[in-house]
């Protein structure tokens, strides 16, 4: 394992143990065990791609001086609020896609002793970042502006959610208005902004820029988060199960993969 990557698991530890010890909730050892399970089930097992980015592109705008403890501390910090925020995207996304396997395992939902307790898991994921962005960020001159982030990428997100749900309705054939343009809003809203800009967003702000001045820095970088979700969709439909870990139930995409590529 790379020393980046053993860093930043270092610090998911210490940003658990906050949450599970916050003030503003008596936990019981019941309740803390039972949030310390769920996310260590739904938060870090993935690539961490996201997470990890932050803190590859902070310190490619320090251009290559080395960070120190607490900047270390600060961007594995903000990696971590949006490798939770995908885990709360993704708890909630696989009982709406019916889903039964994610990360080579069953989804969080689909564990018997889960269920629809997955909705408020999906809830306490969502506010965990809140807390993690109030316990360690609240006095830099930045916060408001990293609370203002998550806040709009969650709403883009949320609304690419909607209109690839209400695009690929189960049972509904019909699928005549999905357009090459109306796909490009779909993954362009609910996966580039939080996988793709989000991250390098972050860096900026810890870096001192607005980001009102590096809109193109965001398109670039949204395009780049479209490539990743086509080939996403297409992995879904064609991929190995056993190589991306995930069986897709939504019969849908199915169907809207071979309408969007006709050809293959
Ligand atoms: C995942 O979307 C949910 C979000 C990105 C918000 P998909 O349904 O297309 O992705 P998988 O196939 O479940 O990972
Ligand atoms: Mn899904």
């Amino acid at each position: 394992m790379s020393d980046l990557k053993s860093k930043f698991l270092e610090v998911y530890s210490v940003l658990k143990s906050e949450l599970l010890n916050d003030p503003a909730f008596e936990f019981t050892d019941d309740s803390r065990q039972r949030v310390e399970r769920m996310l260590d089930y739904n938060v870090p097992g993935g690539k961490l791609n996201r997470g990890l980015s932050v803190v590859d592109s902070y310190k490619l705008l320090k251009q290559g001086k080395e960070l120190t403890a607490e900047e270390t501390f600060l961007a594995c910090s903000l990696g971590w609020c949006i490798e939770w925020l995908q885990a709360y995207f993704l708890v909630l996304d696989d009982i709406m896609d019916k889903s039964h396997t994610r990360r080579g395992q069953p989804c969080w939902f689909r564990l018997p002793k889960v269920g629809m307790i997955a909705v408020n898991d999906g809830i306490l994921l969502r506010n965990h970042i809140s807390r993690i962005l109030k316990n360690h960020f609240k006095g830099t001159p930045y916060y408001v502006d990293l609370v203002d982030l998550f806040n709009e990428v969650e709403f883009q997100t949320a609304h690419g959610q909607m209109i690839d749900l209400i695009t690929t309705l189960v049972g509904e054939k019909d699928l005549s208005k999905y357009s090459l343009s109306l796909h490009r809003r779909i993954v362009q809203y609910k996966t580039a902004y939080y996988s793709f800009y989000l991250p390098v967003a972050c860096a900026l702000l810890m870096s001192g820029e607005n980001l009102d001045n590096h809109v193109d820095v965001k398109n670039v970088l949204v395009e780049m988060g479209t490539y990743f979700q086509v080939q996403d969709d297409y992995l879904d439909c064609f991929g190995d199960p056993e190589v991306i870990g995930k069986v897709n139930m939504r019969m849908p995409k199915l169907q809207y993969c071979q309408c969007k590529y006709p050809n293959l």
